[in-house]
Parts: C-alpha cells; structure tokens; sequence
C-alpha cells in the first residue's frame, strides 16, 4: 500500500512532546522523518522517566515511531554544512526550540528559504510571535494556565486544574501537522515554502472555544443554565469551574456504579439528551418521570438535576460500570464507563484498531504506544519502532553524498 506523504522530506528538528507528536504522526503517513539530536544527549525525553536503565524512556519511544535519527551538532561548522545540504534536499523543517534558538543557531527564516526557497519552515512557541510573553519557554502545564483550559477545569471550590490530556503539548503538534499540509498544498499551487507557526496557547484556546462562548453568554445573561452553579449557586463575572458538568446543552455527570468504594474508576458518565427523557425514565424504572410536569422538560428537571443523578446512582448501586453500560446502551442513552489506563491498555477493540499498538524495540523487546487515531480506508498506518540515537546517522550522510572517508572526519570533530 504506497503511503500519501512518501517522498516528502522532513527534517524534524523538535523535541519534548509537542514537536515530535506532529513529526511522528506525519511519519506514520509516509514522509521521510529525521530526527536531528545532539551528539551523546540527544532528545531529553530519551532519559526522562526511564523505567528500564540504559534504554530509551517510554516518553521517547512513544513519540518517536516511523522515525530515523541523525546526530548533528548544529552549532559546530562541520554540523552546519551537513544541515545545510540536508535543507537544500527537504521539504520541511520542523522545530520546537525556545524563541530564538534557531535564529542563534544561524538558521533564520530568510536564511533557511535562501538555502531552499521551496521549504517550510515550521515552528511550535508557547506564544504567538508579538504576543507580550513571546519570549518565555513553555511546557504543557504552562499553556493550559494561558489558555483558559485551567481556569475551567475542576471543581468551583478547588483550584484552577489542568487535564491529564496533553492540550498544550500533543494538541498544539497535531495543529501544526494541519498547517503543515496545508503550506505543502499551497506550494504545489505557488511552488514556494512558507513560515507555519503555532502557539501552544492559540491551540488549548481554541479547544476551550466553548468557554469562550460561555464567557460571553455569562456577560449578557449573568448566568450558564447548564452549570451545577445554576440555579442555587452563585455566579461571578467570569466562567465558573463546572466540575464534570456537560459543557453543551445536555446535562451530564460522572456517577458512581458498584464497588466505587474500592475501585477509583467504579464510574459512568451519563448524559440527559433531552429526548432521551422518555428512555432514560424507562431505563430507570421511572415511568411516572415521563410526563410529571416536575420532570418533563429540561427546563423543569434542572433545579433538581442532582437528586436525579442521585436516583440514577441508586440505580447504578448494584451494577458494574460495564453492566451498566449494557443496559443503557438499548435506551440510546449517551453514556460511557470511565476507563483506567489499564483498562484501556487492554481493550481487545483497541487492540484490533490499531489505536494501541504493541511495537518492537531494539533496546526494550517491545513498547506499547498509540497508534494512528485517524483511519483511512486506503491507508493502513503501520507503527515501526522508534531510532535509537544516531542510529541512521551515516545512512543519512551518505545519502547527501558523503563518502567513508568524509563520514569518519564528521564523527572525529564530533560533529555527528
Ligand atoms: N546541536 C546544537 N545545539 C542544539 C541542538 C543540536 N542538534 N539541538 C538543540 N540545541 C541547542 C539550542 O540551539 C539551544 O541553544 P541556545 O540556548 O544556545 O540557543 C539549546 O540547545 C537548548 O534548546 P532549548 O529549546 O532552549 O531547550 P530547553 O531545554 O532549555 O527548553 C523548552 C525546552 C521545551 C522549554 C523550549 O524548547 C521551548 O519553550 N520550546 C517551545 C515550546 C515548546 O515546544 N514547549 C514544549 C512542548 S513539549
């Protein structure tokens, strides 16, 4: 099956998360990946987190499949040349350094499209270029604060919380892939490359667009229907936090099932679409519910939207979060067992996807990781395992035309 992204060219000069999810998951759809990494350290993730001494961390190799590797010091004059025949040769350069490493590195944006006027340049910052914290260097944690996830995620009396799910670093990768493949589009109708650049802040906000919608409601009405804040609580004249409120029209809550006590994952999160009232009532043994003026429209069910959960609780008390589901499933009612890590791990439908994956792994046997969330019906993504450092160095070189005994100079001066 040939692979839509074969014969572009990327030079992946990223790192942490961020960078390397964009590169991979172009890498899986066909294009030539290299990573560039310094001599000896390479990518930090390599030793981050290690959970087998002497191979490369989880957090690399999660990040890393479908790549090859190239040491290069680019700060040395032997490094630059080779990083200048490789631009010449490429198609895109990808990077995710602090604001102005590359520059000091020599390779600016002029720079690098003299070298290749076809190539595109893209780049992942914390913020956008001009915006007043342009010069700060960024982590996941950092760009949901900035980009309004934190303020609304938790409960209202606690502190503002970040996701689990990667909103400032996989997020911001996957929007770059985006522009990545719409400059490669605009080059094939301009025959040059351009500068693609996204901000980890510009993408956790544009996941958070609902709260922005919110935020403007709030200002306009001075209340949110669908908020545990409303209609007892008390509104402010910012977006409360909504704890596991359903952030569209339909209430929702996380409810506990049987053996909650034990299991920290004993939940389901149950939606009230509103015409799924009749079923639920039905599902619930509450036929009484179904056209009780107390219950029967949204607007009447939501003063007392918790003692409903809670009766869909004593309902759950002797039910798995599985069995549960089971049963929902034949009312139409939108709901899901929380899944733990483990769960999901081990979920044959996963499995059978392709969305987890078991790949080999020169250092560790094998490594679970997720493979492509995005199916084709011509494209089978296969996941191969990720480089070890260096590990296509002197099959890239010779490639650009270096010869053994110019390979053997580059390793001597430590330039590669
Ligand atoms: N050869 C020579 N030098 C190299 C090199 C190579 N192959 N690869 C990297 N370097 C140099 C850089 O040029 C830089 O040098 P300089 O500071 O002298 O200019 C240096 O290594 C460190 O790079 P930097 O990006 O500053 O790393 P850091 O560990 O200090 O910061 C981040 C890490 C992630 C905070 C920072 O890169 C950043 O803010 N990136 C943008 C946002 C982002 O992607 N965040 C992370 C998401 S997971």
């Amino acid at each position: 099956m040939s692979k839509p992204l074969e014969g572009i060219k990327i030079i992946d000069f990223t790192h942490v998360q961020a960078g390397p999810a964009c590169t991979q998951l172009l890498a899986w759809f066909g294009a030539d990946v290299i990573k560039v990494e310094r001599p000896g350290s390479g990518d930090v993730t390599r030793n981050q987190l290690r959970d087998i001494p002497d191979a490369d961390a989880l957090y690399f190799t999660m990040l890393n499949s479908n790549k090859r590797s190239l040491t290069l010091d680019t700060k040395t004059p032997e490094g630059k040349e080779v990083l200048e025949k490789l631009v010449k040769e490429s198609d895109v350069l990808v990077e995710n350094f602090a604001p102005g490493a590359l520059d000091r590195m020599g390779f600016t944006w002029e720079r690098l499209s003299e070298l290749n006027p076809k190539l595109i340049v893209a780049s992942v910052k914390g913020f956008s270029d001009g915006h007043h914290y342009d010069d700060l260097k960024v982590y996941e944690n950092v760009a949901q604060c900035a980009g309004g996830a934190a303020s609304t995620t938790g409960f209202w009396d606690g502190p503002p919380t970040v996701s689990a799910a990667a909103l400032g670093d996989s997020n911001t990768g996957m929007h770059l892939a985006i522009g990545i493949l719409t400059a490669l589009i605009g080059r094939g109708q301009t025959g040059r490359g351009q500068k693609v650049a996204v901000s980890m802040q510009d993408s956790v906000i544009n996941l958070c667009r609902v709260k922005l919608r919110d935020q403007q409601r709030l200002e306009r009405v001075g209340y949110l229907e669908e908020y545990p804040q409303y209609p007892h609580g008390e509104f402010t004249d910012v977006v409360p936090r909504g704890g596991n409120a359903g952030g569209g029209g339909q209430p929702g809550w996380v409810l506990k099932c049987k053996g909650w006590e034990t299991d920290p994952n004993a939940y389901i999160y149950f939606t009230i679409q509103g015409h799924a009232w009749e079923p639920i009532c039905r599902a619930l043994g509450k036929p009484e519910w179904i056209d009780d003026p107390n219950y029967a429209t949204p607007q009447a069910r939501q003063p007392h939207i918790f003692d409903i959960f809670a009766t869909i609780e004593e309902w759950l008390a002797d039910k798995t979060k599985f069995e549960a589901v089971d049963i929902l499933r034949k009312y139409d009612i939108p709901c899901a067992p929380v899944l733990s890590m483990k769960e999901i791990a081990n979920d044959p439908s996963l499995r059978a996807s392709g969305t987890i994956v078991e790949v080999p792994h020169k250092q560790r046997g094998s490594y679970l990781t997720v493979g492509s969330p995005i199916k084709f019906s011509n494209l089978k993504p296969e996941i191969t395992g990720s480089p070890l450092l260096g590990e296509h160095t002197d099959e890239i070189l010779s490639e650009l035309g270096y010869n053994k005994e110019q390979i053997a100079s580059l390793h001597a001066s430590r330039a590669v």
